[in-house]
């Protein structure tokens, strides 16, 4: 890891309820005790936790991200949306946009462009996610694909200073597979020239078990996580793993 600190960021997904938020509690008070420069944290739980977690998380060093936006810049007559705007009022800094489970309901390089943008006038830090399908990867596509992502999804945006970029292969969300070591350092190399000075995060089956391997991979800023971040114990487990 060369970064000052390593990202961990919870993503919920469609999980959780009010009940869920009472098992942060232990991770709140692990976060206290840990070495504070060390880690970042962002919880990154549906939008109807979002109000209810932000004041659990008043007061800690833990932040807040929503899951995706709208990509208007005002309010609207949108039925089921909420925009930047209302995510950066209920308290949280940072927006997941360009995840592959929402690039497969319809989402496209322009729209992303277009949340991201809007996102970032409204004053929040955006997590971009980007990543391959199982067939670009046997096809040899994995750079192209990204490279493409990157130049769409990022078009006409100068400072970049708020965007962190998370590579989540889509064949290994929630599979349980991984790419190797090498490959996921190649991959991180080639996204941080692309985008000079960017944190690049990995996500996508990352586990207790295989947490081991992730962190040799020196030029990994973090980890987004779906799954394993929804257990308590394991998310920390995952953590204090990471500097054992
Ligand atoms: P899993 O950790 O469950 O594979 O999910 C990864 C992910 O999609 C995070 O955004």
């Amino acid at each position: 890891m060369t970064n000052k600190y390593t990202y961990f960021i919870a993503n919920w997904k469609m999980f959780g309820n009010l009940k869920t938020l009472n098992s942060l509690n232990n991770v709140i008070t692990f976060v206290k005790k840990f070495k504070k420069n060390k880690i970042k944290l962002i919880y990154c739980p549906p939008s109807t936790l979002l109000s209810p977690l932000n004041n659990k998380l008043k007061s800690t060093s833990i932040d807040l991200g929503a899951q995706n936006c709208h990509q208007g810049d005002s309010y609207g007559a949108n039925t089921g949306q909420i925009n930047s705007h209302m995510i950066k009022a209920v308290g949280a800094k940072y927006v997941i946009l360009g995840h592959s489970e929402n690039r497969e309901l319809g989402e496209n390089d322009s729209l992303i462009n277009l949340k991201i943008k809007n996102s970032i006038k409204s004053g929040l830090k955006i997590i971009f996610c980007i990543g391959e399908s199982l067939n670009q990867k046997r096809k040899k596509q994995t750079k192209k694909v990204l490279s493409n992502q990157i130049s769409q999804g990022l078009k006409k945006i100068r400072n970049k200073k708020n965007i962190i970029i998370a590579y989540e292969p889509i064949w290994a969300i929630g599979s349980g597979l991984i790419p190797k070591g090498t490959e996921i350092f190649e991959i991180i190399k080639f996204i941080k020239k692309k985008v000079r000075g960017s944190k690049v995060l990995y996500g996508g089956s990352v586990n207790i078990k295989n947490i081991n391997t992730l962190k040799k991979i020196h030029n990994v800023d973090g980890f987004l996580i779906g799954g394993a971040s929804q257990n308590s114990k394991k998310f920390i487990d995952i953590i204090k793993k990471t500097f054992n």
